[in-house]
């Protein structure tokens, strides 16, 4: 009997990842290759690597998925993958791969939005109807608070102005003279440092819509930093890192509760590789309970870049009745989510 398997490919950035997802939404084998240590000289990913590393990397991993899960190519009954947004040469390498698939094997294809994956990202392995909730999505490319009301049915209710939070977290870790990416190098000092010991602006924390803006986190922690001179202590480090981290939680906090309220939910959900911050976790788990609000994140492995993501977008999408894309859809690099 056919388990309705869905191969999952994600190339939208620096990491090349494939996963196999049944039809009820569990993931059958889920694996990611990394490209970080390729693009940590470079403090950024550079996006001709990318593409190159992805083409290099993904037919091995295909075949590691597969030999991983027991399975061959004609198993697979769909095959999806991440369509937008990204880099354009590192989505095409995707993109294409899964379609040639797909036509070699005579199955549908579906073509994935990246933040759609991260969106539904908490709910992998629950079945293929997540619940209607609000959603924080943070990344490194965007932040954003989605009213979801059912697969496919996403209100975008605010996002950022300027940078992402994931973005201000590997910027400020740069300027720290931190690891690429910054976000976990910053996240892990902030553990031993005092969230009291500088200001940070709490920028749009009062604006009353659900807009955020981080850019000027860059220029205070710039500010700072020519105060501070050279070179810091460990200590003030991190004292830095976690005034710098309680700044973005306060506001993602803040503006997540709120929205939670006016729209009436009884559950939220955080997902996105800044979902890996364990304080932005806690703090959002504190203020969930006081509100008697169900707060739903993604298991680590899920909350950054990985396949098993949009296999489960495809499988939800398939089971709410929307039909296959075309194999003429087109990678959108700025493609939107609602
Ligand atoms: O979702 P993701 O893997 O890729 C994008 O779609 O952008 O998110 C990567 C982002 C990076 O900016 C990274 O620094 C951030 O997530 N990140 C974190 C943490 N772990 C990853 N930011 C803050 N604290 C963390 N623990
Ligand atoms: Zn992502």
């Amino acid at each position: 009997m056919s388990r309705g398997l869905v191969l999952a490919i994600e190339t939208s950035c620096d990491e090349t990842a494939v996963a196999v997802a049944d039809s009820h939404g569990d993931v059958v084998v889920s694996k990611v290759a990394s490209q970080i240590e390729l693009h940590s000289p470079y403090g950024g990913v550079v996006p001709e690597l990318a593409s190159r590393n992805h083409s290099l990397n993904l037919r091995p991993l295909v075949e590691e998925t597969l030999r991983a899960s027991k399975l061959c190519l004609s198993d697979v009954d769909a095959v999806a993958a991440t369509s937008g947004p990204g880099l354009a040469s590192s989505l095409l390498v995707g993109d294409t791969t899964a379609k040639a698939i797909a036509l070699g094997l005579g199955r549908p294809f579906y073509s994935i939005n990246h933040m759609e994956g991260h969106l539904l990202s908490p709910f992998i392995g629950e079945g293929t109807a997540p619940p209607a909730h609000v959603a924080l999505v943070v990344s490194g490319g965007h932040t954003m608070l989605v009213s979801v009301r059912g697969v496919a049915d996403y209100h975008i209710l605010g996002s950022t102005k300027d940078d992402a939070a994931g973005e201000a977290f590997d910027k400020v870790g740069k300027m720290l003279g931190l690891p690429y990416p910054g976000g976990p190098e910053v996240s892990c000092r902030a553990e031993n440092g005092d969230p009291d010991a500088y200001e940070f602006p709490r920028s749009m924390l009062d604006s009353g819509d659900y807009k955020f803006s981080f850019s000027g986190l860059k220029t205070s922690a710039l500010y700072l930093l020519q105060k501070l001179g050279e070179p810091i202590a460990d200590e003030i480090l991190n004292d830095v890192c976690a005034s710098f981290q309680e700044a973005i939680v306060d506001v993602l906090v803040a503006k997540l509760a709120r929205a939670v309220q006016k729209e009436g939910a009884t559950v939220a959900a955080i997902s996105g590789g800044v979902s890996c911050n364990p304080r932005l976790c806690d703090r959002a788990k504190e203020e969930a309970e006081r509100h008697g609000i169900e707060l739903r994140l993604p298991v680590l492995s899920h909350s950054t870049d990985n396949a098993a993501m949009i296999a489960y977008a495809a499988v939800c999408r398939r089971a709410a009745g929307i039909p296959a894309s075309s194999f003429n859809s087109d990678i959108d690099p700025n493609l939107k989510l609602a």
